[in-house]
């Protein structure tokens, strides 16, 4: 890997001014620029200076670009190659395409035309290179378990995960709505020796008063009115495997007794019966409510909370590990759009990046399918995201407010570009200088972040 971090550009052309041409438009899109004159000269630099994106004539002496065209491909399959002709004809560019053409261009064109080829060949490298990136930092260990996540914070959570994914500990998972906390009793469940016994999830909270008893314990016949036949209950279903006690805190206190008792004794007794029967569950109990504040409070029992709190796993909310956003967000967009390659554009992932999100996970995830569902482009855009979240740039929740007119949620191209501007400079200042992580964090390309740090005439651009 060089220091230099530009996108590696070259033409192929046999006229000198068309290079020429090519290389001033290139340059002025901060690519480091290579010329040759023929393919057999370009075929020599491709081998040394290993291009990104590269533009050839389709008519040169010896070789043409559709003879040459493959073999780029062949030598550099990531490298996004497009076809000059002075003769459009629709067999030519469908046979340019076949081979693997990123596209074509007649000449001759505007230079306008030529630029907009040549950022989005740029874009397109800059996706597949970004994806690639991504999928590694992800790894092994999202694939196991669905969490994503490179965070100091949740690589804590991963590692609890893997260490009682065989253990029959009871587990509390305490965190704010939308932190991932069935999730990650899934996970548990699944990586581990249980994962081909039940999984059985229960939500507390939504369950009625009247039928928790019987939904949890079973009931024997004739127990009440319409108990025809007698019926398991949530805990012998899951007999063997794994119940998720999902909002625990809204367990009502009389049935908080009878758990207790079920945990300690491992029998529960259906309703209507006097026969007890055994159960063997691993219990996972979750939880978004402060457990210890609600038992101080005579809310909560004491003794089950002791009981359920082994082991707790306390999921950070997502303001507490801003660094994972970045790859929440792609992660989600390939989820929600497979194949698409959807980016997204600077200021969008800044306002992300600065939000408060206090629907957690969940809320980025919501986010991010509305942007696919309403937004029409390749790319999500500022304006694709919800209004809240365009409100906070005003408001912001951490300290300085950004340069915005404090109008209403609908933001002009100017204001975007003041918007763009700030992000920039403060992921800058955070990162203290370092481009490549800058651009990372703000999900752009090495030469548009030197472009628009030169643009906006941020910090000292040196060599670029
Ligand atoms: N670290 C993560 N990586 C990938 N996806 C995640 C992560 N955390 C949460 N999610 C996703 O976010 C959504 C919400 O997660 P989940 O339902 O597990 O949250 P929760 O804490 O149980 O929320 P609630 O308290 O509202 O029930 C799910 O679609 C889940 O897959
Ligand atoms: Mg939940």
């Amino acid at each position: 890997m060089t220091d230099d971090l530009r996108v590696r550009f070259l033409i192929v052309d046999d006229h000198q001014s068309i290079r020429k041409l090519c290389m001033q438009v290139g340059q002025s899109l901060g690519f480091h620029c290579m010329e040759a004159e023929s393919a057999e000269a370009a075929l020599t630099c491709l081998e040394t200076d290993s291009p990104d994106i590269v533009l050839a004539d389709l008519m040169m002496p010896r070789m043409t670009g559709l003879e040459f065209l493959p073999r780029v491909k062949e030598m550099l399959p990531r490298a996004e190659v497009s076809i000059m002709t002075g003769h459009a004809s629709i067999e030519t560019a469908v046979q340019a395409m076949r081979l693997g053409a990123y596209d074509y261009i007649t000449k001759p064109f505007r230079v306008e035309e030529l630029k907009l080829l040549l950022q989005r060949m740029e874009e397109k490298v800059r996706l597949v290179a970004e994806n690639q990136f991504l999928r590694e930092r992800v790894g092994a260990e999202t694939e196991l378990s669905g969490i994503v996540g490179t965070s100091a914070r949740i690589q804590d959570v991963m590692r609890m995960v893997a260490r009682l994914q065989d253990a029959h500990t009871p587990v509390l998972i305490a965190g704010e709505s939308g932190t991932g906390k069935e999730l990650v009793a899934r996970a548990i469940h699944f990586r581990g020796t249980f994962a081909k016994r039940p999984f059985v999830a229960v939500d507390c909270g939504s369950l009625v008063p009247t039928l928790i008893e019987s939904e949890l314990f079973g009931y024997e016949k004739g127990a009440f009115t319409g108990a025809v036949k007698s019926k398991d209950g949530l805990f012998q279903s899951a007999n063997g495997g794994t119940i998720f006690l999902d909002e625990i805190g809204e367990l009502p206190l009389e049935l908080q007794a009878k758990m207790l008792r079920v945990l300690q004794e491992k029998e529960v007794r259906p309703v209507g019966s006097n026969q007890k029967v055994k159960v063997n569950v691993r219990v996972i109990a979750a939880t978004n409510r402060d457990l210890e504040a609600a038992y101080k409070k005579g809310e909560f029992r004491k003794d089950l909370y002791f009981r359920l709190n082994v082991v707790t796993l306390h999921l950070p909310s997502l303001r507490e590990r801003r660094s994972d956003i970045h790859l929440l967000v792609h992660h989600f967009l390939d989820k929600i759009a497979p194949g698409r390659a959807i980016g997204i554009s600077p200021a969008a992932m800044a306002c992300m990046l600065q939000y408060d999100w206090p629907g957690n996970v969940r809320e980025l995830e919501n986010a991010v399918e509305r942007a696919v569902t309403l937004g029409s482009q390749n790319t999500l855009e500022l304006r694709d995201l919800p209004p809240a979240m365009l409100r906070s740039l005003e408001y912001p929740a951490e300290s300085e407010p950004l340069l915005m007119p404090s109008k209403s949620a609908l933001v002009s191209d100017t204001d975007l570009e003041e918007i763009e501007k700030v992000t920039i400079q403060r992921v800058f200042e955070q990162v203290r200088g370092d481009k490549m992580l800058a651009g990372k964090m703000l999900g752009i390309s090495r030469a548009t972040l030197y472009r628009k740090l030169k643009r906006y005439n941020i910090g000292m651009v040196r060599g670029a």
